[in-house]
């Protein structure tokens, strides 16, 4: 038993999943000197959805946002979340992306890495976790939490010492969905801590109403680092509250350490900040209550709600029922992946085309990704697809049962070039790899910005001499 250590989501994984990741660095920056004084583990602040908001949505460069927040935290770890060999885009990038954008993290100020794939394919955090050895960063491998008839405390215990051996220096449970019920949290924290020696962090949601007490029995069965959000940015799709953690644990062997008195005047911050986003829309009420679907479906609370929204713009809603009978169908003949982005969405549609077109002949409409997904292209699948399912579905094919960023040729020479007319920092390289649309329109912005203040400044200085 010993002092449990605290990471705060409030900069990420908080208003990623609460208010669609819109929190600006405007908004952030006059808490950050007092968020850096609470002593937290660490502040997960960056990766994840949040790369790709501020270039798509908040005309912000990501990367002036690392350095910003850096510049503030003098005693706190900074955390990021990275997708393995999606980095923090959709789709499998070359090694050298994935390596500079390690670099780059961690030149701008990231000290611990948390990497996770969808699928669990030890295979697709190889790269990104060599590369953070390499520049001094803690490697966090991440597994992501599912339930299925193969996926139970041994398969993970075992994928965990494997992380382990590949250099991870502490192991993360990432319960994107919120399905980890509390007694199951503390047998599958025992498991894993009898067989790795590193630090174990818990990571989860509060969707389904159970977060609080499943962080409660993870901590008696040992874990050592929890996910938990300042009160205000807390609950709903987020995480649990870090007062009533903080507050649960005061005075016992796990004591946080942290101050209520601290934490007390980042909370009023946030309060001012959860007000807002709720008048403008921003929070929807319905992401705060207790959403108990996760538990009854095994589908994510996202999931579910797109899968309502798919039927609905077919004018198929009385099919629901269909549709979630059908998913985990789905996910059984795909070798049950976990339903996190992109598999999440991917099982989702081909269940929705399953039940609405081809008159009960199951899989007559079959997606590209889900194409994918049977050959290979995102990783090896949990369970082996059977070689008679693979067939029907991508027919002669070649199956790939390599790892499928092997066959990626270098990507970053030749996008050199392309943002050379932007370029303001050897950042903006991969800001483009990553979303080459959107950061060019970005790019663009920022250019006319620069234009309108520098003929701002011109006109001003015409009046001066006159
Ligand atoms: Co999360």
């Amino acid at each position: 038993m010993s002092k449990v250590l605290i990471t705060e989501t409030v900069l990420r994984d908080s208003h990623q999943s609460l208010a669609a990741t819109r929190m600006t660095i405007d908004e952030m920056t006059p808490i950050l000197d007092d968020l850096d004084k609470v002593g937290y583990h660490s502040l997960e602040a960056w990766g994840g959805a949040t790369f790709d908001s501020c270039l798509r949505f908040l005309h912000e460069d990501p990367w002036q946002r690392l350095r910003i927040i850096k510049n503030h935290m003098k005693n706190t770890k900074l955390q990021m979340l990275f997708r393995g060999q999606n980095i923090l885009g959709y789709r499998h990038y070359s090694d050298d992306v994935v390596e500079y954008f390690v670099q780059k993290s961690i030149a701008n100020g990231i000290d611990i890495i948390r990497i996770f794939d969808a699928l669990n394919d030890p295979r697709n955090l190889e790269t990104a976790i060599k590369a953070t050895i390499k520049e001094n960063g803690h490697v966090q491998a991440a597994i992501s939490y599912t339930t299925s008839p193969v996926h139970n405390n041994e398969f993970f215990a075992s994928y965990a010492k494997q992380l382990e051996d590949m250099g991870a220096n502490s192991i993360c449970i990432k319960d994107m969905a919120g399905l980890l019920k509390p007694y199951d949290a503390y047998q599958l924290v025992k498991a894993i801590k009898g067989q790795v020696k590193i630090p174990v962090q818990l990571h989860t949601h509060y969707t389904s109403g159970l977060a609080s007490m499943t962080i409660l029995k993870a901590i008696e069965a040992g874990v050592d680092i929890v996910d938990t959000a300042i009160s205000p940015m807390a609950m709903g799709t987020s995480q649990p509250p870090t007062e009533a953690i903080v507050a649960t644990l005061a005075g016992t062997p796990y004591d946080t350490g942290l101050d209520l008195q601290k934490l007390d005047v980042v909370s009023k911050y946030f309060a001012d900040i959860r007000e807002k986003y709720l008048a403008s829309g921003l929070i929807d009420p319905k992401v705060l209550k207790v959403d108990v679907n996760a538990l009854l479906y095994q589908v994510p609370g996202g999931m579910l709600s797109n899968l309502v929204s798919q039927l609905k713009a077919a004018g198929k809603s009385d099919k629901l029922a269909e549709v979630l009978a059908e998913v985990p169908r789905v996910r059984e003949d795909a070798g049950y992946p976990p339903l996190v982005t992109p598999t999440s969405q991917i099982v989702g549609t081909q269940a929705v085309n399953n039940v609405l077109f081809g008159e009960g002949e199951r899989y007559s409409r079959v997606t590209k990704e889900f194409k994918g997904l049977v050959r290979g292209e995102y990783g090896k699948t949990p369970a082996p697809i059977s070689d008679e399912f693979r067939k029907k579905i991508i027919g002669d094919l070649e199956p790939i049962d390599y790892r499928p960023a092997d066959k990626i040729p270098s990507e970053l020479s030749q996008l050199k070039e392309r943002v050379a007319p932007y370029a303001e920092q050897e950042e903006d390289l991969l800001s483009l790899a990553l979303f080459e649309q959107v950061a060019i329109k970005f790019f663009e912005w920022r250019k006319a910005q620069k234009h309108n203040l520098d003929s701002n400044a011109n006109a001003e200085n015409g009046v001066h001499t006159i």
